[in-house]
């Protein structure tokens, strides 16, 4: 007997697999839809079954909830900020109408709960901190947009419908399954942490400091570096609520701890014994100083706390999953 039966769409993704991999873990039977677009064979587990398909493949979407599903996790979307901005019409058409093919899709199948893949994003340029999900949402970046209109359309739909829905809005999502289980290494990251990681295993000459004059302790940006494998006990502490209470809400997902741009250097210089190479550069357009999460409601409604909040704890599991899966370094 399974505690249910759970359709994760983007399950071979990086953060979807390492939730198919906590799901799995609670005994849910998992289902991985997936269009490989950016998520990796190398990143499936043998017990799940999977569905080769595309969120625009509406009939696709609507033939495999045929099958009947107690939730719904959906991460799939295109999540690179500076590409959205350049390409808001491939991120409208991935981002808005594939969750809407979603949703959808669940409605003409009786599928009531869905746990969304929400981002920091929405809130745009804090203007308090910790952020908390009282604070007003005013994205910056098309990418922001689109999260924020999907929230929506997933709250109307409760409203109208038979649909429970929980986004959770991640913040600075960080590390690796401990076990090295998910393969990982995103191909073209965008993000801190690969990038530095690009350096230390040779892919990347060198890294740039988007700049060091900023008003924090060092200079360089802080951010909310949240553990993956923290982010996914998160969707099965929704899953397991939606189920149970059947009651939409949104949860930010954070340590509420801020970490700069050279600590993270630092901690890959200790945990890897290697130094990194890189060069100061000018600040990057849209970046605040700080943005630091306040988790409380997802602590009090589901009971959430990371697990993770020592950064060198965090870089370990990536360092973990590179030797493991390139074990010449
Ligand atoms: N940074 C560098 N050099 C790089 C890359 C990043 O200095 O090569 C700096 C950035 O300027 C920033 C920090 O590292 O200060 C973190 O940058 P990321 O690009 O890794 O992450 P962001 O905080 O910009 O954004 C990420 C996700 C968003 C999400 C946000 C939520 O990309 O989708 O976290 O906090 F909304």
């Amino acid at each position: 007997m399974s505690e249910g039966k759970i359709l994760v769409i983007g399950g071979a993704g990086y953060i979807g697999s390492h939730v198919v991999k906590a799901l799995n873990e609670s005994l849910f039977a998992v289902t991985v839809y997936d269009n490989f677009s950016t998520g990796q064979e190398c990143n499936l587990f043998p017990d799940n079954k999977l569905v080769k398909g595309d969120i625009l493949d509406s009939a696709k979407l609507e033939q495999t909830m045929s099958e009947g599903f107690d939730a719904v996790i959906h991460l799939a979307a295109k999540k690179a900020v500076g590409e959205s901005m350049e390409k808001p019409d491939f991120y409208a058409k991935n981002n808005l109408i594939g969750s809407i093919n979603i949703f959808n899709a669940m409605l003409k199948n009786g599928v009531q709960n869905i746990v969304f893949s929400s981002s920091a994003a929405v809130y745009g340029t804090p203007q308090y901190i910790p952020v908390d999900e009282q604070h007003p949402t005013n994205p910056i970046n098309f990418y922001g947009f689109t999260k924020l209109e999907i929230e929506k359309v997933m709250n109307w739909y409760s409203e109208l419908k038979n649909f429970n829905y929980i986004a959770l809005r991640y913040f600075n999502a960080v590390g690796y399954a401990a076990d090295g289980s998910v393969c990982g290494m995103e191909k073209n990251p965008q993000n801190l942490q690969p990038i530095v990681m690009e350096n230390i295993t040779g892919k990347r000459e060198k890294i740039f400091v988007f700049g060091n004059d900023y008003e924090t302790p060092d200079g360089t940006c802080l951010r909310d570096y949240i553990h993956v494998e923290d982010l996914a006990s998160a969707h099965v502490l929704s899953v397991k609520h939606l189920m149970k209470n059947h009651s939409s809400h949104i949860f930010n997902l954070g340590t509420g701890k801020g970490t700069s741009v050279l600590e993270i250097i630092q901690s890959v210089e200790r945990v890897t014994g290697k130094k990194v190479n890189y060069e100061i550069a000018p600040r990057r357009a849209g970046d605040p100083a700080v943005l630091t999460a306040s988790s409380k409601s997802a602590e009090t409604v589901l009971g959430w706390k990371p697990e993770y909040t020592n950064i060198d704890d965090i870089i370990k599991t990536v360092w973990n999953m590179e030797l493991k899966n390139n074990g010449k370094l």
